[in-house]
């Protein structure tokens, strides 16, 4: 048996977004959000379900952090849902809204856990989609907005802030595949709204510059995954070199180096009706940030496409390798590959695993247990391969398991599950499963023992 330890400041939390939690659609004033629409359109969600309940979490908010302290967690991250605090996108602010998110963070403090607040993960306010959403550059200036009042008035210890999450899925499946709230299919939209949402990021940024915070660290969370070729044919490399440029490399460049990928603007500019950005955005988007979120799940291998502009490739699912209930790739390695490129390419910058997790088949037992080894393994296994990145001097700070509760995963509702914590959505009890008691383990020795 071997040990496994992390840095003694290592954080070790799990995350959570509110429309996937929270419920309570129009409580204290809250406005319609692009989900709130999305999820009750029908065809667009299995099993035509809704987050109108979901986890009731904006109720039961108070014994859910006492769970998180059980657990021993010492950080958590969660979203805040911007149609609580502008019911309208922008104007007036609704202090109800905000008021919920006070109270969490404080009972969080008086568990000694320390918050992670995400400004964006997905629920964008209904008023503003109207308007073109983030196809519209004023969406970029109403972000900034809403974020400076956050800022300025969530006023207790916010230990990290995180602008947006993943930004790749809300214009790509949401603007460009429609599987994601708002549901428009238009690859030349989409690609508007990744830069709007990138200027954003910017325009958050250089407002919480301009706030007193004190030392508060600000990031933003990318979905990120190495992407193998299927063979060592010359088509298949170019092809992953293009699927990572799609993936990857798209925001991480003009966040940290200034520019988009000259290969994947001259492909954008052949393929689609793409505009290249304002001189002045880039250097908005480049406002330095102290540290990076990285959600990783899987790799993407990826055979030659019909075409040298194919950025996205056909996808394989590698014989041989075990794969979860969403068919992704359980492939631990990638994380060690992918916080080992992105400390080479982009860095120094501290890196933070902001999601990590697994959906299985769970079962919940009558005894109220819930055996679920699969996850156990999955999660040992990604862990192990953050461990060995530390070794190689990736400045990596902390690990976020995807995620605390069973909860509406977006276009699948609740049939995927993905919690330590087993949820019984009749009655909305909650069960630890092994992984939760394993991961409790994990934590009070901070580390693994393989
Ligand atoms: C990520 C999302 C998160 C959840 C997991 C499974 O892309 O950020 O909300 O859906 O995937």
């Amino acid at each position: 048996m071997s040990r496994l330890l992390f840095p003694d400041d290592f954080l070790w939390g799990a995350a959570t977004a509110s429309y996937q939690i929270e419920g309570s659609p129009s409580a204290d004033g809250k406005g319609e959000s692009i989900w709130d629409r999305f999820s009750h359109t029908r065809g667009n969600i299995w099993n035509e379900e809704n987050g109108d309940l979901a986890c009731d979490h904006y109720r039961l908010y108070r014994e859910d952090v006492r769970r998180m302290a059980d657990l021993g967690l010492n950080a958590y991250r969660f979203s805040i849902s911007w149609p609580r605090i502008f019911p309208q996108g922008g104007g007036k602010p609704n202090p109800e809204g905000l008021d919920f998110y006070r109270r969490l963070v404080e009972e969080l403090h008086s568990c000694k856990i320390r918050p992670a607040v995400t400004l964006y993960h997905w629920d964008l306010p209904q008023a503003l989609q109207d308007r073109g959403g983030w196809a519209n550059r004023d969406t970029a200036q109403y972000f900034g907005e809403y974020a400076a009042f956050v800022f300025e008035n969530l006023d207790l210890p916010v230990e990290r802030w995180i602008t947006l999450n993943e930004p790749w899925v809300s214009a790509f499946l949401g603007y460009g595949l429609g599987v994601h709230a708002p549901g428009i299919n238009d690859f030349n939209i989409a690609l508007q709204a990744a830069h709007n949402l990138l200027l954003g990021h910017g325009l958050a940024v250089s407002s919480f510059r301009d706030i007193e915070r004190g030392n508060e660290p600000i990031g933003i969370t990318l979905n990120l995954a190495p992407v193998h070729p299927a063979s060592d044919s010359k088509a298949d490399l170019a092809q992953a070199e293009r699927a990572d440029g799609f993936m990857n490399r798209w925001f991480l460049d003009p966040l940290f180096r200034g520019s988009y990928p000259q290969d994947m603007v001259e492909l954008f500019l052949r393929s689609f009706d793409f505009a290249p950005a304002q001189e002045e955005d880039a250097g908005v988007i480049a406002a330095p940030i102290d540290f990076l979120g990285v959600n990783n799940y899987t790799r993407t291998v990826v055979r030659a496409g019909g075409s040298e502009d194919d950025f996205m490739g056909n996808p394989i699912n590698p014989p041989g390798s075990e794969y979860t209930e969403m068919g992704w790739e359980v492939y631990p390695r990638g994380i060690y590959e992918l916080l080992t490129r992105l400390h080479r390419d982009y860095g120094p910058l501290p890196l933070y695993i902001t999601e990590n997790g697994a959906a299985f088949n769970d079962e919940l037992n009558r005894d109220g247990t819930v055996d679920d080894r699969q996850r156990i393994s999955y999660l040992e296994g990604y862990l192990a391969e953050a461990w060995n990145a530390l070794q190689e001097g990736v400045p990596l700070k902390g690990y976020f398991v995807w995620t605390l509760l069973d909860n509406f995963e977006w276009s699948f509702g609740y049939s995927k599950r993905f919690g330590l914590i087993y949820v019984d959505y009749p009655t909305q009890k909650r069960y630890f499963k092994n992984s939760a008691y394993w991961y409790r383990d994990v934590i009070s020795r901070n580390g693994l023992e393989v």
